[in-house]
């Protein structure tokens, strides 16, 4: 099979913003405790954060994390989380029918982040709250001084303010599982005022507006439009949410998916700019994609758990080699989508369907999806390039005419380079692989690898380092033009350099 990419220096889709590559830490499961946070562990430090776990989240250089929720954010209270560790209240968290001892609070994660070398996208409270614990926070974070909740913050530990730029309004306020749920109307206006007083409070933060849930609810378009309507004018993005299941062990229509996220994107974005329209603004609204993963492997095992355990193994996915190929297909789609994605959030880090997974008083390991995105995250910055696309195409199950070549390149101006990222999603067939990269010289290859040959069902669960990216030797260059043979099944990183 032969499939083809030309690309054209002067066509750039956009300069990504590097939250594309964020992720999420959410107070559920053993994401917190037991995963980042695990005083004791032989590698803790002096605030009992595991050592091993940021070494490895540093190998995946994450720019943001959404913090404290998801779910869980909808029945937090934020104070709950500050002042002496021994004074602070064990509640039930409705969202995962958990007990939170907030022995990890703001202060805490503020503190973990510096460590992590990332910023935090911090969640308020609209489920069960709304403006007055949102201002509060805000001003306990972001003031620099001489108020009551920032001078609180200084005699909690933190002289200088957090500085927290990126603030969600709220989480899958539609969702009928959510804590203090509403409707499209409901949200719509407290996110609003919501949005007002905080950015009176300070107006440098930038906001996300709660999207649906995911694309697959009743109320996806009518929701967007509506909140919109209310919010536009105080929001800077709105955000969308989705998983990838293979229940149906189906693995065409499997890899198909990303096409589904591409779909996604168009749609809101056509509903910010119906929005836009009108109300006649001159203001756009661009995308915060702040949750999405493969979620589906731990349904079974959480739908027969027993409630209120502290630090329960939840949503505790093993991935595989097609779930990494399926997230590498979404992070390329996220690339070429990257003039209105500005923010997303691989959802989640440590634990909870995440590609870092810890094992108590023990190791921290690898997940198969970790591959794709450290590649993406560290090579992945700069512009991205408009390709144009030669495929050859199949039909699956739900979609129609999907490509097997996905494919994404990116120009980092800084280092002359450019980073070609390609998923073969062909079972059987080795695809010879044309890049044409016109107006740029002396093309050489820094280097080419792939992420290929495994089953599709093969974990690294009891062989930590059973899959690993390795050279791909097949490659050439002449001129502009470079050429290499993708495996089947293969997630592949191209770097070329130019003059
Ligand atoms: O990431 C797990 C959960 O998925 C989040 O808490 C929620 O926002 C979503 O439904």
């Amino acid at each position: 099979m032969k499939a083809e990419v030309k690309a054209h220096k002067d066509h750039i889709i956009s300069t990504i913003d590097d939250r594309i590559y964020g992720s999420f830490v959410e107070h559920m499961g053993r994401a917190v405790y037991e995963g980042i946070y695990e005083p004791g562990h032989p590698t803790a430090n002096e605030q009992g954060f595991r050592q091993d776990v940021i070494d490895v989240i540093n190998e995946l250089n994450v720019p943001l994390v959404r913090y404290p929720g998801g779910n869980f954010v909808s029945g937090y209270n934020w104070e709950d989380g500050i002042g002496p560790k021994e004074d602070r209240p064990k509640r039930l968290d409705l969202a995962w029918r958990s007990v939170e001892t907030n022995q990890v609070g703001l202060h805490e994660f503020m503190e973990w982040s510096r460590q992590a070398n990332t910023e935090v996208n911090m969640a308020i409270n609209l489920g069960t709250r709304g403006i007055d614990a949102a201002r509060n926070l805000l001003e306990y974070c972001n003031h620099p001084g001489g108020t009551y909740w920032s001078d609180l913050r200084k005699e909690n530990g933190d002289e200088k303010p957090f500085a927290i730029k990126t603030w969600c309004l709220g989480n899958e306020m539609d969702g009928p599982w959510q804590t203090g749920a509403k409707t499209a109307e409901e949200y719509g206006r407290l996110a609003q005022e919501t949005g007002k007083v905080m950015k009176l409070v300070d107006e440098s933060i930038e906001l996300v507006l709660c999207g649906s849930s995911s694309s697959k609810m009743p109320t996806f378009g009518e929701w967007e439009y509506t909140v919109l309507e209310h919010a536009y004018d105080y929001v800077d993005f709105l955000s969308l949410h989705l998983y990838w299941e293979n229940f149906e062990n189906d693995l065409p229509n499997y890899l198909a998916k990303s096409v589904e996220m591409d779909h996604f994107i168009k749609d809101v974005v056509a509903i910010c700019d119906a929005v836009k329209a009108k109300k006649g603004s001159d203001k756009k609204i661009n995308l915060s994609f702040d949750e999405w993963n493969v979620w589906y492997h731990s349904k079974d095992a959480d739908a027969k758990r027993e409630p209120w355990d502290i630090a329960p193994p939840l949503l505790e996915d093993i991935y595989n080699f097609e779930d990494a190929l399926l997230v590498g297909c979404g992070l390329i789609t996220l690339l070429n989508n990257s003039d209105r994605v500005k923010i997303a959030c691989l959802a989640q880090l440590v634990n909870v369907i995440a590609p870092i997974m810890t094992v108590k008083d023990g190791e921290v390991w690898k997940q198969p999806t970790f591959y794709p995105f450290m590649q993406a995250s560290n090579y992945g910055r700069g512009k991205v390039l408009n390709l144009q696309s030669e495929s050859p195409t199949y039909d699956s199950k739900e979609y129609k005419a999907v490509p097997y070549l996905e494919s994404a390149a990116v120009l980092n101006d800084e280092k002359n380079e450019i980073v070609v990222f390609a998923v073969n999603r062909s079972e059987k067939d080795n695809m010879a692989f044309n890049t044409t990269l016109e107006g740029f010289n002396n093309i050489e290859v820094i280097e080419a690898t792939e992420l290929a040959g495994y089953d599709p069902k093969m974990t690294t669960q009891e062989q930590h380092d059973a899959m690993e990216i390795k050279p791909n030797e097949s490659i050439s260059v002449e001129g502009s033009r470079a050429e290499i043979d993708l495996k089947p099944l293969s997630w592949n990183m191209i770097r070329l350099s130019f003059k």
